[in-house]
């Protein structure tokens, strides 16, 4: 593994191998001393092109807790909005000594054209692409989920698990990078969005897709994914009627949640719109993993670099 682009590189023994390593990871995260030397020297880019918190905070802590240097590049402010290119900032970079580069870019393939146009050498990491892909948000919801459902089997994947993703798949590579991950592990995916919300080309998805929530929810999954609305992205409008009837049509209720199986898990990838997607009182009850998956996070972005950067596969790679 040189880069970590999209879940579409990845063979089911590589994720495995992550999420193992994450497993790893989080045991280390218990200690009182959470630092580990493993990273020692290197410096870690976070290049972020679009708004972030979790995200880059998460990556943040992960190679701070592997002792690697960070130095965050965020684009406003920067030579960017001036209107160098991403070659230019890429071969600046390279030329301050970077050892890896974790890119989040409002341009779907930006991570693919850094790790592969020659401009620098160092692995690359997808923080998302446009609409493509969060490949490291797909590995940290399988880890949450698996903790769930294969509890003490860190060599496991999902096989017969059933993952309903609701929402505003459209503008979501949460959704895509997990649709391709869950199945890769096994698992069985509904994806359920109004019509509008829904990207050409989903039909050859590997996945279900259906417009009613409630006929999803009624075959009892395993986890219900919520994904944030992203109104962002939808300039001109007419995705929905109004917000109450998506909200309606199309949230997470108290009503709805409490139907579900009692060991069914919420998720959501943060930032949530609460009242909106998903109830408040959803969103904190005894079911969410919401928080959990922030954890995670920390831990498969660990595992990532400590993949990318700690190994001989590096070397082996150039
Ligand atoms: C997601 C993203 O940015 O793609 N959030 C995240 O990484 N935690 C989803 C979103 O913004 O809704």
């Amino acid at each position: 593994m040189k880069h970590m682009i999209s879940i579409a590189d990845l063979s089911r023994e590589e994720a495995i191998a992550v999420l193992a390593t994450a497993e790893h990871m989080a045991q280390t995260q218990s200690r009182s001393i959470r630092k580990l030397p493993t990273l020692v020297g290197t410096t870690v880019v976070n290049l972020f092109f679009e708004d972030s918190t979790r995200t880059r905070i998460s990556f943040e802590a992960a190679a701070k807790r592997l002792s690697a240097d960070v130095i965050n590049f965020s684009a406003k402010g920067s030579s960017v909005s001036k209107g160098e290119s991403l070659k230019d900032t890429a071969l600046t970079l390279q030329a301050m000594g970077a050892d890896a580069v974790v890119v989040r870019s409002g341009s779907s393939g930006a991570a693919h054209l850094l790790a592969h146009a020659g401009w620098i050498d160092q692995p690359i990491v997808n923080a998302g692409d446009g609409a493509h892909e969060h490949p490291t948000q797909a590995l940290l919801d399988t880890f949450t989920l698996r903790r769930h459902l294969r509890p003490g089997e860190p060599e496991a994947g999902l096989d017969g698990a059933h993952v309903v993703i609701v929402g505003d798949v459209l503008h979501s590579r949460v959704a895509r990078s997990n649709v391709l991950l869950l199945t890769l592990l096994g698992a069985r995916v509904t994806l359920v969005a109004p019509p509008a919300l829904v990207p050409v080309g989903a039909s050859a998805w590997p996945c279900e897709i259906t417009y009613d929530l409630d006929e999803a929810l009624g075959q009892g999954p395993d986890a219900v994914m919520m994904l944030r609305v992203q109104r962002e992205r939808m300039v001109g409008g007419g995705f929905f009627p109004t917000a109450g009837e998506y909200s309606r049509r199309y949230g997470l209720s108290t009503a709805r949640a409490a139907a579900l199986p009692e060991h069914t898990r919420v998720m959501h990838p943060g930032p949530m719109n609460r009242g909106f997607e998903i109830a408040g009182d959803v969103a904190d009850g005894p079911r969410s993993v919401i928080v959990e998956q922030v954890s995670s996070g920390v831990f498969v972005r660990m595992a990532v670099l400590y993949h990318l950067l700690a190994t001989d596969s590096r070397e082996d790679a150039r």
